[in-house]
């Protein structure tokens, strides 16, 4: 049942019509407790109260699977003022973006020019950017073109995806490129060819790849809710004697708040993942996926007003 549901959700959060009916309503169905508003000025307040409770973040100006010209270069736009949000109001924050919402399906030309005016404006203001990792069919893309940045920017960092059979030998060739990673296991829906079909098997790649690259010496984000995970990671940082400097924990903002808590107060760093924007619904489509009982969460939100 809880896979059917799973299924069902990530089905969802690529339906277009839904997609364009979401943006049209706005924030609904309980998703502003996973969306920090839909505009910079909303998510701007809610950093600052998350700052001073100790709280960095990551912040992403939702949008994904974009095929416009137009929609693209509103996207880099909306990332841009992002930026300059960071930088003016002084906000201890990073920038996380999907190459998919600057054009990637579109053409490498203008995937390349939006990301050029980030990178760019990032510079500027000394922020540092991470690119998601979207589905399998985009990683190789997304991953040259990380390597291609990450020669002339060094605040880069990506993500690479536990679940996926490749993971391992990307790491081992980011190697070369420093690179800062974070390290999730995976929200898309991949097929077996490419991709661990068993949790346990993703979660054994997962303690696996956090040591290789930890060992490898760089920087190196746990993106996970998952305790066991955090445990590992927690002995193993202790084991190898990683300074705080090369790694952090990272959660998504409104998941496990309580534990986002308990890790900083137990000293250790964390960064939340803070989305905002319009486009919300494939976001929060895969949020629900991960865990259906956050259905029930929705489901009371719609009686209420
Ligand atoms: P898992 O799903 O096994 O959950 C472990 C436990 O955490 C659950 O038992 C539950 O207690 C709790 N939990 C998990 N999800 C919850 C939820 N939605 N609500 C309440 N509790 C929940 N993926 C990707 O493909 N590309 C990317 O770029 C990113 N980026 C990213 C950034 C950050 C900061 C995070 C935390 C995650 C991502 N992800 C991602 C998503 C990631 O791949 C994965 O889908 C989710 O983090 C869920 O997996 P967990 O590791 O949390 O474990």
């Amino acid at each position: 049942m809880e896979n059917l549901m799973r299924n069902c959700f990530l089905f969802l959060s690529k339906n277009k019509t839904i997609t364009k009916l979401a943006k049209k309503y706005g924030l609904r169905l309980g998703a502003s407790r996973f969306v920090a508003g839909e505009s910079v000025d909303q998510a701007v307040q809610i950093i600052k109260n998350m700052n001073k409770k100790g709280l960095v973040v990551t912040v992403d100006y939702l949008g994904e699977f974009v095929n416009s010209e137009n929609e693209a270069l509103n996207m880099t736009n909306q990332t841009i003022k992002t930026i300059e949000a960071i930088g003016k109001e002084n906000l201890d924050a990073q920038v996380s973006l999907k190459l998919t919402s600057l054009g990637l399906d579109i053409s490498e030309e203008l995937v390349m020019t939006n990301f050029r005016r980030i990178i760019n404006k990032a510079r500027e203001y000394q922020v540092f950017v991470t690119i998601d990792m979207e589905d399998y069919e985009r990683c190789e893309k997304t991953l040259e073109i990380y390597k291609t940045f990450k020669k002339e920017y060094e605040h880069l960092g990506t993500v690479i995806q536990a679940y996926l059979y490749r993971a391992e030998k990307d790491i081992k060739e980011l190697d070369a490129y420093d690179a800062s990673l974070r390290l999730v296991k995976g929200a898309y829906k991949e097929s077996s060819e490419v991709a661990f079909p068993d949790k346990k098997d993703v979660d054994e790649n997962f303690k696996k790849l956090i040591r290789l690259h930890l060992e490898n010496g760089n920087f190196t984000a746990i993106a996970t809710h998952d305790d066991a995970i955090i445990e590992y990671t927690k002995q193993l940082v202790k084991e190898l004697n990683i300074p705080k400097d090369q790694y952090e924990f990272q959660m998504l903002y409104g998941i496990r708040t309580d534990r986002q808590f308990e890790l900083i107060q137990e000293g250790y760093p964390m960064r939340v993942y803070v989305p905002y924007g319009t486009d919300w619904y494939g976001y929060y489509m895969r949020r629900l996926a991960e865990r259906p009982a956050n259905v029930w969460f929705v489901v009371k939100n719609m009686f209420k007003k």
